[in-house]
């Protein structure tokens, strides 16, 4: 007797090439400005769940564009920081190095440091969006490293080890850590430490991934200065070459990335003090690691 006819999945409506062997994939032949429907957000889903990273080229979102499609992910999360003036950062903000006046600037900060968006809260980010307005003329990339691939180049012992292993993590740690100004009390009270796991689980996918970066503080249940030596040491291991994907940026891009599974950063290699580099940022809230 003939196999019943299996479903065959349509393809999707837009095309895809692959970016790296570490994740990545640029799509084009969509507007995301307009509207579509469920078939081809899950589209979307899939790819992002197999790639890690999405770089939709040729993109012009309004903010309420972007916002609309951050929010088919998931709850938006809000930023815990407060602008100069002290008021909330609204739920999509700007990346600029930009002074008052609107001129490039020399900037610095956390971000140009391993990390993995929000892991000082108790519910991290589960992905960031960046829809790039205006892009230096060269450089001003943003770099992935892909924790699934840290992970499975354990060895196996290695992998016992820190299976069972959970980090602290905390916005005091990134201030020491990226060598900035301590953490006020008040923001110590708003972002008090938290501990999660040293390897997590995709909680789609269920493939694990190792969950470092720069919030990280040190090892639960070891000694502080030994907890944090370790740790380093496995964020240089989950970090070389091999597990990296380098975005050079395109006026018009809209790239979003899992933050359960990817490690990122911003690279300081475009000429700040005479070159605009504006993104507009929005998150989408995930859930408790395990
Ligand atoms: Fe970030």
């Amino acid at each position: 007797m003939a196999a019943p006819a299996r479903e065959i999945a349509s393809p999707p409506p837009f095309t895809m090439k692959p970016l790296s062997p570490v994740g990545g994939v640029e799509i084009r032949g969509i507007d995301l400005a307009a509207p579509f429907g469920d078939e081809v957000f899950d589209a979307i889903m899939d790819a992002f769940l197999e790639h890690h990273i999405l770089v939709f080229r040729d993109q012009k979102l309004s903010g309420e564009a972007q916002l609309a499609f951050t929010r088919r992910f998931g709850e938006i999360e809000e930023h815990v920081g407060r602008l100069p003036n002290g008021e909330k950062y609204p739920l999509l903000h700007v990346i600029h190095n930009l002074d008052e006046d609107g001129n490039p600037v020399r900037i610095s900060g956390g971000n140009y440091f391993w990390h993995t968006d929000k892991s000082y809260h108790a519910v991290p980010s589960l992905l960031t969006m960046l829809h790039a307005v205006e892009t230096p003329s060269e450089g001003g990339d943003t770099q992935f490293a892909n924790m699934h691939m840290a992970w499975d180049s354990l060895d196996r012992e290695t992998q016992e080890e820190v299976s069972d292993l959970c980090a602290i993590h905390s916005w005091e740690a990134n201030r020491r850590n990226t060598n900035q100004s301590p953490a006020t009390d008040v923001q110590k009270r708003e972002r008090p430490p938290v501990r999660h796991p040293v390897v997590r689980s995709h909680p789609v996918t269920g493939r694990k991934a190792l969950y470092l970066g720069i919030h990280t503080s040190h090892i639960d249940g070891r000694p502080k200065e030994e907890g944090h030596a370790f740790l380093n040491r496995l964020l240089r291991r989950a970090t070389k070459a091999d597990f990296i994907y380098t975005h050079k940026w395109q006026k018009g891009d809209l790239v979003l990335w899992d933050n359960r599974c990817l490690l990122h950063r911003a690279v300081a290699n475009f000429d700040m003090e005479s070159e605009r580099r504006v993104l507009h940022r929005t998150v989408v809230k995930g859930t408790v690691p395990y």
